[in-house]
């Protein structure tokens, strides 16, 4: 049993063991490493302010692959066998790396906030292509804010990167003895302890330019990072209510926002078991920590229009590290990959110590963050059946914003036709009560029908029964009714090729 994390930072090694191991990347590389440039403004995975690069070793064993992720949303335990690049690890006044030079002659920078984060985010994105074009720094980009200088200096210097020049981290940072060393170290178990006490750091308790972290209260945490799905079960029958972490993008805003850390935590990152993303007779079989990048790449082919929903889940940060299983755990009722498992017949499997059990995903919430998930269970798998070749599915996301946003609206429906008759109708609808809901009312009524626009537009009023919306910040509960009887509309014209109105 290991009593430490190995981390790699700017090719520096590192052994984290007791409280550093509970803090988050971005506090850790600012207190211990002295690396600053690291931002912090959020502390939430808005800003991208503080994105690093995190390197793992590849499915293949032989290179890391490097994505950029937000530092403020990670913490050290989640973060055994990586390399973590820092915009230091990049490049420096006395030799700049291409990027840099390309923000530094394009006056990318006004106050310098933001900039680390660009710089470190432009590199990830060159991880993966030869060069910076609009459309690849305008959808990468989407995680990271600018206050003062405005996105078109910093799109240019996209342009201007000098590709001939720029290192790809691989040259940068040879990593055989990375790898070499993370081989040797796969299969052992890793328990981390930090004993006690009140850690408040009181000279910068009231300072309003303290991290959230400084006033964090610490008990005795305990925190398994088991090697496979054995050790994780064996430790949650042991700790039947600890707190699970995939990728960290919703625990890790709790933690920040309620200064707690967790007492125990179980720690998903090293069970590979839980990563697959397969399709397996018709059906998407989903390892609980497939990432919504790995399923990005799969869903384009084989599911469109749930690849169009995932292409603005949050920003490119939070889907490198965020998982399916976190967003359906999280149990929020405007998450955006439930309507589709809804309408889709999800099953989860839902693995203990003492066995297995599934559960259609239609019956896994009991009300507002209830699940059907009992003390020493985890989420192993997700079984989504493929939809039909002739089935007519459209998933729906209303947001305020296109990009990086959370629903105001969401809704999924399925529908298979007999020539113009609705022979099967499945509907679900998020952000109109405490769960996802599914309308079966509606769907009753539509079964049998034509697909008309009568129909629709009837069938629009039985759903509106069916739904409980409440006004909040991202939109009035009429304004939700009234979303709820046009996307039934919407269906029809977008399914039976018609202008959709704008
Ligand atoms: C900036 C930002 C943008 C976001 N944008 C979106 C968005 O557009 N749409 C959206 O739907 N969500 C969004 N989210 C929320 C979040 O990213 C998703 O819910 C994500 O899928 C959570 O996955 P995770 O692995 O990070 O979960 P974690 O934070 O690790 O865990 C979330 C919850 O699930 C539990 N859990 C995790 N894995 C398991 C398991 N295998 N078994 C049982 N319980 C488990 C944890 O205990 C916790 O309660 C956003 C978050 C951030 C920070
Ligand atoms: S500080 Fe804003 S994303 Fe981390
Ligand atoms: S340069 Fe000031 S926030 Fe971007």
């Amino acid at each position: 049993m290991l009593d430490h994390v190995l981390v790699y930072v700017n090719g520096r090694r590192q052994e984290v063991r007791g409280e550093d191991a509970f803090l988050s990347l971005s506090d850790f590389l600012r207190r211990t490493q002295g690396l600053v440039g690291t931002k912090i403004v959020c502390s939430e995975g808005d800003c991208g302010a503080c994105t690093v690069l995190i390197g793992r070793p590849a499915a293949d064993g032989r290179r890391l692959v490097y994505l950029p992720v937000d530092s403020c949303i990670q913490f050290m335990f989640q973060l055994d066998s990586t390399h973590v690049v820092t915009v230091e690890g990049l490049g420096g006044e006395a030799s700049p790396s291409a990027v840099q030079e390309a923000m530094i002659e394009c006056h990318g920078s006004q106050c310098g906030f933001c900039t680390p984060g660009f710089v470190v985010m432009m590199t990830g994105l060159l991880e993966e292509r030869d060069e910076l074009d609009e459309t690849s720094m305008r959808c990468g980009l989407t995680g990271n804010l600018c206050r003062c200088t405005g996105y078109t200096p910093i799109l240019d210097a996209g342009s201007k990167v000098d590709v001939e020049k720029h290192e790809r981290m691989a040259k940068k940072y040879p990593a055989d003895a990375m790898i070499s060393e993370f081989g040797r170290r796969r299969r052992k178990p890793i328990e981390l302890r930090a004993d006690g006490g009140t850690h408040v750091d009181e000279s910068l308790r009231d300072s309003k330019f303290a991290s959230r972290r400084d006033a964090a209260t610490w008990r005795l945490h305990v925190c398994a990072a088991p090697a496979d799905l054995e050790g994780a079960l064996a430790f949650l029958a042991e700790h039947p209510h600890a707190t699970i972490v995939a990728g960290a993008t919703d625990v890790g805003v709790r933690i920040n926002k309620s200064l707690t850390v967790p007492a125990t935590i179980l720690d998903l990152n090293r069970v590979a078991e839980l990563d697959s993303v397969a399709v397996e007779d018709g059906e998407l079989v989903l390892g609980s920590r497939a990432s919504w990048t790995a399923l990005e790449q799969v869903c384009e082919a084989r599911v469109p229009e749930f690849h169009k929903i995932i292409q603005v889940f949050g920003a490119p940060q939070t889907r490198h590290v965020g998982t399916i299983g976190g967003n359906i755990a999280n149990a929020s009722p405007i998450a955006d990959s439930l309507p589709f498992l809804y309408v889709m017949d999800a099953v989860l499997e839902l693995r203990s110590a003492g066995g297995s059990r599934e559960v259609n995903i239609n019956d896994f919430y009991k009300g507002y963050k209830k699940l059907d998930m009992r003390p020493g269970e985890l989420i192993a798998r997700v079984r989504v059946p493929l939809p039909a070749d002739n089935d007519l599915l459209k998933l729906y996301k209303v947001s305020r914003r296109f990009d990086l946003d959370i629903a105001s609206f969401t809704a999924a429906i399925r529908m298979r036709l007999d020539g113009e008759t609705i022979a099967e109708a499945a509907i679900a609808f998020g952000a109109v009560g405490p769960t996802v809901i599914r309308a079966r009312k509606t769907e009753e009524f539509l079964r049998g029908r034509t697909l008309d626009e009568e129909t629709m537009q009837l069938a629009g009023e039985v759903a509106i029964a069916e739904i409980t919306p409440i006004s909040d910040v991202r939109g009035a509960a009429d304004y939700r009714y009234q979303l709820a009887r046009n996307i039934l509309l919407k269906f029809y014209y977008e399914t039976q090729n018609f202008a959709v109105p704008v």
